[in-house]
């Protein structure tokens, strides 16, 4: 659906997308991560013809972005990062228009946009002036102007921006339901959001693509390295010293200090069973256990770690 190949945009002295390549089949939901400035919505826009590529080529569904511009913008629904709305339009009269501008009419123009107010649960405030919504409510206008049309291919740029909590998890549900019928690319900062609604996850920092792969396999290695968290009765640094003297550790950091009680946050590598032999150690050296977990890696320690690697961008 998506092929990207060697997509690179420069402004004056910055590269803002550098020599990126990637795909995306049909029937994907795709998350795209980075922190501010790495590059996100520079791609984005250049997948949507509204930026023009320094290098490299982008297609949608076999149509090239630059040379069949209207053909690409018919199969794709785009809601970017602001959504530019006319806010003394009523929501209904507004998504008319969109979708008139999209090429509908007639009676198709009507059901288009009651089944994308429906899809978006927007029936409701249909009358009511855009202006007068809540953000929420008008991420989702934005959202129902992107798929009036029917497009295969949905892309968003950080739909769940500004959204409550509740809000991001109604989105949530909404995109993973609509990804039932579209293919979708979305940007966004939420990590928890990423690993409960997308098949793959492609990390971009400083306009470099740095990682593609499935949320749950990013995570796994990066637990190659796992991390065990002791709450023991001893002192600090003679217990760290201690540990850091068991095979397999790679760091042991104090995290707290309660009383006579340290918390320790020991880290290893490879796949050694630390919690067994912190645990014989302590009995060994007599210290009193509180706690002694097993600490799992989520994708934002994947993520961080990538990230961290290399640096962070202006
Ligand atoms: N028109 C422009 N002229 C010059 N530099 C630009 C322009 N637009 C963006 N940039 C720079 O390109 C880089 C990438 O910006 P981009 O907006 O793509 O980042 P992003 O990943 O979407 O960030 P955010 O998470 O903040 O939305 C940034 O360093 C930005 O300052
Ligand atoms: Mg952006």
């Amino acid at each position: 659906m998506i092929e990207v190949s060697g997509l690179t945009k420069r402004y004056v002295g910055h590269t803002a997308v550098d020599d990126v390549s990637f795909s995306v089949k049909k029937g994907e939901i795709v998350g795209f991560l980075g922190p501010n400035g790495a590059g996100k919505s520079t791609t984005i826009k250049m997948l949507t013809c509204y930026l023009t590529p320094t290098a490299g080529t982008a297609t949608i569904d076999g149509l090239d972005v630059e040379r069949d511009s209207i053909q690409v913008r018919r199969r794709i629904g785009y809601m970017p990062e602001n959504v530019p709305l006319y806010l003394d339009m009523r929501v209904s009269e507004y998504l008319r228009f969109r979708g008139a501008l999209k090429g509908l009419g007639g009676r198709k123009l009507t059901a288009a946009v009651d089944e994308a107010m429906e899809i978006c649960s927007l029936v409701d405030v249909q009358r009511k002036i855009i202006g007068t919504l809540s953000k929420g409510y008008r991420q989702r206008v934005g959202l129902a102007d992107a798929l009036v049309h029917k497009p295969e291919l949905l892309i968003l740029d950080e739909p769940t921006n500004g959204l409550d909590p509740q809000q991001i998890r109604l989105f949530r549900d909404l995109i993973k339901d609509l990804g039932k019928r579209h293919t979708i690319f979305l940007s966004t900062h939420i990590l928890p959001e990423v690993e409960m609604t997308c098949n793959r996850v492609l990390i971009i920092n400083r306009g470099k693509l740095r990682a593609s792969d499935t949320p749950k396999n990013l995570v796994r290695r990066r637990r190659q390295g796992g991390e065990v968290v002791v709450d023991i009765k001893a002192d600090a640094s003679a217990a760290s010293q201690a540990i850091q003297a068991l095979k397999g550790v790679t760091d042991v950091e104090t995290e707290g200090v309660d009383g006579d009680w340290a918390r320790l946050a020991i880290s290893s590598k490879g796949k050694a069973d630390l919690t067994e032999r912190i645990h014989d150690l302590a009995v060994d050296q007599s210290w009193k256990i509180r706690e002694l977990v097993q600490r799992d890696a989520t994708l934002e320690d994947a993520f961080v770690d990538l990230v961290r690697k290399d640096g962070v961008s202006k």
